[in-house]
């Protein structure tokens, strides 16, 4: 989950992690008031979860409380990057003598955690990467031994920070992987970190994503989600804890295991080519337990999606056979019927795998009259498509 910059600079805050005083609003009238308690000057700041603020106009200085008022009005509603901005935060101004980046990451690539620094800080960091790879310094981070003060003062010193801010530098890189540690963090990144004119060393940017599978450890951070964003099928298969994406084609789809449904995503858009372009409308594990109870709130997901005009159920018996994935789809139908849902959808499905033939029959005794079934998956994925193209 990616924060906003506001709520990375909360958490910064909360980790002594050196940080300016910022508010957030969302009228350009509550900025007057604002800038007025934070000393009569302000950065107005579009708050949008992608880089490139500032040069999209979303970062402009604001000399007086109705200057701010002024800027905010400019940049509320402005679109960055297919973001429309909802919010700004409004900052207390640096006086800045130098602009630093510094980030820690994890590096799936090579299996540890990375820590990126640099001295060409600022707006083009993504430049100096790609033409100065030299100017960035790239550590790798033991995740037991994290990042110690020898380590940071590795990370100081080959990224080559200037001596009269290296202990400063040090003290909140620590702090900056305490953040990433503390918080379950997969980034935290700060661009730019600045020296002031005043020799301080603060952090005026972050970026922080958070590691969704911690969720169950970091309570607080349900709190930061952006609900206002989340669709709302998404948002009503997480309540019922599916995992569940919505995708923008008209197959609803379920399966069991995440490799399995992937797999089915690729062979209904391949068969949606020969019916007219049809595609894939979600991604659905229901895992391997696929009860009828699971099924039920899958299905009732997917037949909630105004866009699916057919239901492809792709089941690989394994330690959960055949005949209760069949069972669950009978009772998921009855469950969704007395619920009075709106079951009118055509289902095709395709089982295989552990205790296939029983559950082939049971779907066929039920002869429920929307289910079809096919024994291939690719012959399943072409009716399904066929069907959705009608
Ligand atoms: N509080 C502040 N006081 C003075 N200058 C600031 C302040 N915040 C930002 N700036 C200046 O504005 C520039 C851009 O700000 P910031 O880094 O927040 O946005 P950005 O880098 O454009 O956005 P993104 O990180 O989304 O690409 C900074 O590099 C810095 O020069
Ligand atoms: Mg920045």
């Amino acid at each position: 989950m990616d924060l906003f910059e506001y709520q990375a600079r909360d958490l910064f805050a909360k980790h002594d992690v050196p940080v300016l005083a910022g508010e957030v609003i969302d009228t350009p009238e509550a900025a007057r008031e604002v800038t007025e308690r934070l000393g009569g000057r302000a950065v107005v700041k579009a708050q949008v979860k992608t880089g490139g603020r500032g040069k999209a106009g979303g970062v402009k200085l604001a000399s007086d409380p109705d200057d701010a008022v002024e800027k905010a009005r400019q940049i509320l509603g402005m679109d960055i990057k297919g973001h429309t901005v909802h919010k700004v935060m409004l900052a207390q101004t640096a006086e800045i003598a130098e602009e630093y980046y510094v980030s820690f990451l994890l590096d799936r690539a090579n299996r540890t955690f990375l820590a990126m620094a640099s001295v060409e800080g600022g707006m083009d960091i993504e430049e100096v990467a790609a033409t100065k790879p030299e100017a960035l310094a790239k550590i790798p981070v033991d995740a037991v031994e994290g990042v110690t003060e020898a380590k940071a003062r590795e990370i100081v010193e080959a990224a080559k920070f200037p001596a009269e801010v290296a202990d400063k530098v040090v003290e909140v890189v620590q702090k900056l992987w305490t953040v990433f540690v503390k918080e379950d963090a997969l980034l935290v990144e700060v661009n730019p970190l600045v020296k002031t004119a005043g020799g301080d060393v603060l952090a005026l940017d972050g970026k922080v994503s958070l590691d969704a599978n911690a969720a169950f450890r970091q309570s607080h951070h349900a709190d930061l989600e952006d609900k206002a964003a989340a669709d709302p099928l998404e948002a009503a298969a997480k309540a019922k804890g599916l995992n569940y994406v919505k995708l923008d084609g008209q197959v609803g789809i379920i399966g069991n295991g995440a490799g399995l449904v992937m797999s089915t995503l690729d062979v209904v858009a391949y068969a949606g080519e020969n019916h007219g372009g049809v595609k894939p409308a979600n991604f659905l594990d229901i895992g391997g337990g696929a009860s009828a109870e699971v099924m039920a709130n899958g299905l009732e997901v997917i037949l909630g999606d105004p866009d699916v005009k057919s239901v492809f159920v792709n089941v690989f018996g394994g330690i959960t056979a055949c005949d209760a994935v069949a069972n669950g789809i009978v009772q998921a139908l009855e469950l969704l019927k007395s619920k009075g849902e709106n079951v009118d959808k055509p289902l095709v499905v395709r089982l295989d795998g552990n205790n296939a033939e029983l559950g082939r029959k049971i779907l066929n005794d039920a002869d429920h009259p929307l289910v079809q079934q096919v024994d291939t998956m690719d012959g399943a994925a072409e009716r399904a498509a066929e069907l959705a193209a009608k």
